[in-house]
């Protein structure tokens, strides 16, 4: 990081503030000292010109639809890696060694059985509640299970817990799916690889041997690579901000997977389905269109534009062959739903109002025909993006608790309230 000073005029005010310039990417003006000199705040709801923080882990050119993990591009990791692999890279800074992997993986197979008190857990909730609230409520409750690894000041209890988190998402995962339809808990196998297991214990009963199929494997395994990280998007910043306070790290994730279920973020994949299911057929889409311009219809194109990504989203693309892969494979090429995405592609993509406005798909537009395929209900959607956005979100803790800067993140606010008055009492008012 390089630091210089840029100098700015406010009313009548000049102020000197330091400029600072990453790797890549727009340089920040460093406010910190802003309030002190000029007794003012800066204000912008929804930080669309705020950087958080320093970060070393995720980057993306909006503009340019690129996306990076610690320098990779995700078409290259997504191509050539795999998941757990993903996490290494996130967690560490650098892809490992063949050594280093076979002990990651070893590490990560070793912790994915979670508490078997925590199956009574499941047993208080209701049998119809969402998945996501199983999953908050779950994740949550690790860190009454998991007292060994939550002081947070322990290099290796942070990385143990970190290990932990990874590891027992899949596990917790497919028991709020299981628990929902009534069946039997499945313990984790540990010879099967990470996404083969995880399908396992969504999809096998006690009673019958299940059947790895390696082309659903790896289509899983990529869409957990792509859902691994995405900078300081709203769920990160959650777990940055939970962290920021010293929660320990079960809770801090727990948060973050409150904040991923909201439709604006990751319940977008589950609106975006439950809308192609909606619209139904092709001779529909022009009807949905329409609405989704029309400034008084609240109704907006699900899986359709992003806060950063002003261009294609990259992971859309990888995502759409994902796809394709997985319906031929299923046999299911055929599929409705897929020619009335293809074909509501294509007219927005054409269509003056998402041109100017920079409007495309994003990731959640092609997943959910893929995962529906795959036999996951909608409800489960957003509960595998949290299961692959784990590793993002304890990559981006540990990298702020071990930022020797670090302080409870603080933001202040403009008061728009009633200036000081005084109480009456009750018979006065
Ligand atoms: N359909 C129709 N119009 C849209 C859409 C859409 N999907 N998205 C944005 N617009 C319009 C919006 O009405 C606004 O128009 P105007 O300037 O005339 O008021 C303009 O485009 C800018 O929209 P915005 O809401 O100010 O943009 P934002 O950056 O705050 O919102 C977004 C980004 C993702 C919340 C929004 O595009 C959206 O609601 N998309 C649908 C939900 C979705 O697919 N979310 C998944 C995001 S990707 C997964 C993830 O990373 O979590």
């Amino acid at each position: 990081m390089t630091a210089t000073t840029g100098t700015f005029s406010l009313g009548d005010k000049s102020v000197e503030m330091p400029v600072k310039t990453g790797t890549i990417g727009p340089s920040v003006v460093d406010i910190g000292k802003l309030y002190g000199q000029t007794g003012m705040f800066t204000y912008d709801p929804g930080f669309t010109s705020t950087a958080s923080c320093e970060s070393q882990i995720t980057y993306i050119d909006g503009d340019e639809g690129i996306l990076l993990y610690r320098g990779y591009p995700i078409e290259q990791i997504a191509e050539k890696g795999d998941f757990l692999e993903t996490c290494y890279l996130l967690l560490y800074g650098e892809l490992p060694t063949r050594v280093q992997k076979s002990d990651f993986d070893y590490r990560i197979t070793r912790h994915t059985m979670v508490h078997e008190q925590m199956a009574r857990f499941f047993g208080g909730l209701r049998r119809d509640s969402h998945p996501m609230a199983v999953l908050c409520a779950s994740v949550g409750a690790l860190s009454a299970f998991y007292h060994d690894s939550t002081d947070i000041t322990d290099p290796s209890q942070r990385m143990v817990a970190s290990l932990r988190l990874i590891a027992k998402m899949p596990t917790l995962a497919a028991m709020a799916y299981k628990y929902s339809i009534g069946q039997p808990f499945m313990y984790p196998k540990n010879d099967l690889d990470y996404c083969s297991n995880f399908l396992r214990m969504c999809f096998a009963v006690p009673c019958e041997d299940y059947k790895i199929n390696p082309i659903l494997t790896r289509a899983l395994d990529r869409i957990f690579i792509l859902h691994a990280d995405h900078e300081q998007n709203a769920s990160t910043s959650t777990v940055r901000l939970a962290g920021s306070s010293g929660a320990n790290p079960f809770a801090c994730i727990a948060a973050g997977v409150a904040c991923l279920w909201g439709p604006a973020h990751g319940g977008a994949n589950e609106a975006a389905l439950k809308m192609l299911l909606d619209i139904g057929t092709v001779e529909n889409i022009p009807k949905y269109i329409a609405r989704a311009k029309d400034k008084n219809d609240p109704f907006r194109l699900m899986g359709f534009g992003h806060r950063v990504y002003k261009n294609y989203d990259p992971r859309a693309k990888i995502m759409q062959r994902t796809c394709h892969e997985v319906l031929n494979e299923l046999g299911l090429k055929d599929d409705p739903l897929l020619s009335v995405a293809i074909e509501l592609e294509r007219i927005a993509l054409s269509d003056e109002y998402f041109i100017e406005k920079k409007l495309y798909p994003n990731i959640d537009f092609y997943s959910g025909i893929t995962l529906k395929a795959m036999g996951f209900p909608l409800s489960m959607f957003t509960v595998l993006f949290a299961v692959a956005r784990t590793s993002g979100w304890i990559a981006q803790w540990k990298e702020m608790i071990e930022d020797p800067g670090q302080k409870i993140g603080r933001p202040r606010q403009l008061y728009t309230g009633a200036a000081r008055r005084d109480y009456r009492a009750i018979a006065e008012r």
